[in-house]
């Protein structure tokens, strides 16, 4: 092997980029015999080159200067790991200007600035790659951009959020409640820097941002996903799923009518039937369900946060961007390349689970049953939860649309013999019957 070493410079040394480096340097040469050259560390940008990382290497290659890193020349690939929107987006933008191919765990920032940095990726002629921005350590991006590149991808429905998931998981082996398990999945590294972004979905909004430009080759501003998180969802919850053979998940859910442009975006909790691949999915797991017109349904599946899964999907991009640089070959193309609406979440069609606290349980069914007909929301099944607070009517919907389920669920908040606002959980179909409702 006779080519030069390939320099690379890392941005942020947190629990990802401290495994980065440790897995180029451990793996050094078995690296250099995969890409056709060695791959050396040009700098780590940090904000204290001072600070003690458990890493044995040069303490020349840290700096607090990352633009002054990025711009550099002999640096090939940078590695950005530093998370937030600026000044990452400027360093990413002036590390392509210089001409550094970049990669990026950042959904953030993909998602936000997407259409722009693949734009200047093509002016530069570098790579831009982003696999461990979406789901961890599991290969889903290049599969959906590369061998599904020919197919035609109709929905996604995945687990996209290591911590949610971690929290929703413990929440349901243990019946504990939601602040108890936010506080471990922090302490895990699981978390964002502001673990809002985690629970609030704005994490997996980003990451369906990306799966949406990837598998409808259309870019959705983040702002036009549909959002909740899981910050509401209780112990009650939990249990009331457990009681219909179901466990309570945070979805990304996108859809696109086969032959339209059209695209369906959503982040939501919904509960899911334990028969469907998404419901065993525990832990940090994240797991992926792809269906496509002519793949049918494919099931992308593994850890999706932490530092050393998150640091195995940086390092292939590297890899990938490393040999295609020896190569000569450049990614010049965003992956979307249509202009569709986003449909609003008045189109959606789901079964939901109602929970209605009633001061009156005889008249409360009478009048909650009165409104459901009047907004033509069939009830399917109906069930009396007695507990020492407040009783209440617990129905499941035949598959209703959301703009009609939630006329009748603020109709019935004001019935008088309706003791609170009720609580409605959107029900995930069976595996089978999922195609048939959207
Ligand atoms: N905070 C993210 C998650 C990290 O929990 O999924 C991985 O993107």
């Amino acid at each position: 092997m006779n080519n030069q070493p390939l320099k690379v410079a890392v941005l942020g040394c947190g629990v990802v980029g401290t495994e980065v480096v440790r897995r180029l340097r451990a793996s050094h040469a078995a690296l250099a015999d995969r890409i056709g050259a060695p791959v050396e560390i040009a700098g780590i940008a940090v904000r204290d080159p001072r600070r003690p990382r458990g890493l044995d290497i040069d303490p020349a290659l840290f700096t607090n200067d990352p633009l002054e890193l990025v711009k550099r020349d002999d640096v090939d690939i940078v590695v950005e790991l530093l998370g937030g929107i600026e000044p990452t987006h400027s360093l990413v933008a002036a590390a392509m200007e210089h001409g550094a191919s970049v990669v990026s765990a950042n959904k953030a920032l993909v998602a936000a600035y997407g259409p722009e940095l693949h734009g200047a990726a093509a002016r530069a002629g570098v790579d831009l790659l982003y696999e461990a921005a979406v789901a961890g350590a599991v290969p889903l991006l290049r599969p959906l951009r590369d061998s599904l590149g020919g197919d035609e991808v109709t929905r996604i429905v995945g687990i996209v959020n290591g911590t949610t998931n971690y929290i929703l998981d413990r929440m349901t082996q243990k019946g504990s409640a939601f602040d108890a398990e936010l506080r471990q999945a922090i302490e895990r590294g699981y978390a964002e820097a502001d673990p809002t972004a985690d629970v609030e979905g704005a994490d997996a909004a980003a990451k369906a941002v990306i799966l949406a430009s990837l598998a409808f080759h259309t870019w959705v501003p983040p702002a036009e996903v549909y959002r909740e998180g899981i910050t509401g969802v209780t112990v009650q919850d939990v249990a009331d799923a457990r009681a219909h053979d179901c466990v309570v998940k945070l979805l990304a859910v996108l859809e696109r009518t086969a032959g339209e442009d059209d695209v369906m975006v959503r982040v939501h909790p919904a509960m899911v039937p334990r028969t469907h691949p998404l419901a065993d999915v525990g832990g940090a797991d994240n797991a992926v369900v792809v269906e496509a017109a002519g793949a049918g349904r494919l099931l992308f599946r593994g850890a999706g946060a932490g530092g050393t899964p998150t640091a195995s999907a940086v390092v292939g991009d590297l890899v990938t961007a490393a040999r295609r640089r020896l190569l000569g070959h450049r990614e010049t193309a965003s992956p979307a390349t249509v202009t569709g609406r986003v449909r609003a979440m008045s189109d959606v069609r789901s079964r939901y689970h109602l929970s209605v606290p009633v001061t009156d349980s005889v008249v409360a069914l009478d009048d909650i049953a009165a409104v459901l007909r009047a907004h033509d929301v069939r009830v399917d099944s109906v069930q009396r939860r007695r507990t020492a607070g407040p009783d209440a009517w617990v129905l499941v919907t035949e598959v209703s649309g959301e703009s009609a389920l939630r006329a009748a669920v603020q109709a019935i908040a004001g019935l008088p013999s309706v003791g609170a606002a009720p609580r409605f959980l959107r029900m995930l179909e069976p595996v089978e019957e999922e195609a048939a409702v959207g």
